[in-house]
């Protein structure tokens, strides 16, 4: 199937013209403390596993969404008030999932993208961008779609973005089905405030693997692949009884250990994927350092070298002063 064959089916009997001049949504980023890594499709991007996150709260995209002057040639893009040329990644990412919802194919967009994910942050904007694009599009032709059918749309341009249409904990649901309609993500009703994420940036050069290619790479190619699965699925129990029990131990040590079981993933793949810096790995041992001396600071990181540390309020000044260049954001604030 097609990601335009599954936009269809769940557009099916909804409006395909604008019911309104212009629309705008925001959706925010989110950070996996169980990861996503492989897919079952890799045009629905369908995971091989469930995955689990926090939402980071106004870390993440405002988009305005209408319909550009009849006649013109390309849909009109633009990111932090920068226009871009259609030729451009993201401008070519967004009129890619664009193409899902237009409405015949002279149609064409206007499209305003605004990230409050400080874009050196060393949080994804991806996963906020799709989902907010489809709060955009489902206000902009008025289908009222629930926010499971949301998170459909979201997933076919960002598999992460699946989990962000929700604020605080989500769980994104593998699912089983061939068209994905039962891969979306679900709000878990826990509330955690005192819960911190902090972001430590080491680089911002571009990642030498990109998530698609990698994920790609390691199904494949990865000897022990085949257990990451049943791996994440005991995480997934833990984190949830974390949860539940605000037992920050628990999902510290839960998220460290499922992010270091992806990283050793990409490690065996071949060829070999390795994202972290010596920066990347100082970091590491730091946070080992600091729970030694008895600061309960756990990390996770993603497809890149930046680390994000995990703890809570009562743990804020120790880890400001031994992580001064972290920015950190409440996700239940
Ligand atoms: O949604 P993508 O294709 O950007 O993949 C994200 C993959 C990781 O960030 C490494 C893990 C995750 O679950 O977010």
């Amino acid at each position: 199937m097609t990601p335009r064959e599954a936009a269809d089916l769940l557009l099916a009997g909804r409006p395909r013209v604008p019911a309104v001049a212009a629309a705008e949504a925001y959706a925010p980023a989110n950070i996996a403390l169980a990861k996503y890594w492989g897919k079952r499709d890799e045009a629905l991007n369908l995971p091989t596993a469930p995955s689990l996150s926090v939402s980071l709260g106004p870390l993440g995209s405002h988009v305005r969404l209408s319909a550009a002057e009849p006649g013109a040639a390309h849909d009109g893009v633009s990111l932090n008030g920068a226009p871009l040329g259609p030729e451009t990644a993201f401008a070519r990412r967004a009129s890619a999932w664009l193409d899902l919802v237009r409405p015949d194919p002279d149609f064409r967009f206007e499209l305003q993208a605004r990230n409050t994910v400080p874009t050196a942050a060393g949080f994804a904007s991806s996963a906020s961008g799709f989902a907010a694009l489809a709060k955009a599009a489902d206000a902009l032709f008025g289908w009222n779609l629930p926010m499971e059918s949301l998170s459909v749309l979201a997933r076919l341009g960002s598999g992460s973005a699946a989990r962000s249409l929700a604020d605080g904990f989500v769980e994104w649901r593998a699912g089983e089905r061939a068209d994905g309609m039962d891969s979306f993500g679900v709000p878990l009703p826990e509330r955690w405030p005192s819960l911190r994420v902090g972001a430590c940036v080491l680089s911002s050069r571009e990642k030498p693997v990109g998530s698609r290619e990698g994920m790609r790479r390691s199904v494949s190619s990865c000897p022990f692949y085949g257990g990451w699965p049943g791996l994440v699925a005991r995480d997934l129990a833990a984190l949830r009884s974390a949860i539940a029990n605000r037992d920050m131990a628990l999902l510290g040590a839960t998220a460290e250990a499922n992010c270091l079981a992806m990283h050793a993933l990409m490690l065996a793949t071949r060829p070999p994927i390795l994202y972290a810096l010596p920066e990347t790995l100082g970091t590491v041992r730091a946070v080992w350092a600091a729970r030694e001396e008895g600061v309960p600071v756990w990390f996770t990181m993603d497809a890149g070298p930046n680390v994000k540390l995990l703890f809570e309020e009562a743990a804020e000044p120790a880890v400001r002063s031994r992580f001064p260049g972290a920015t950190v954001v409440a996700p239940f604030a």
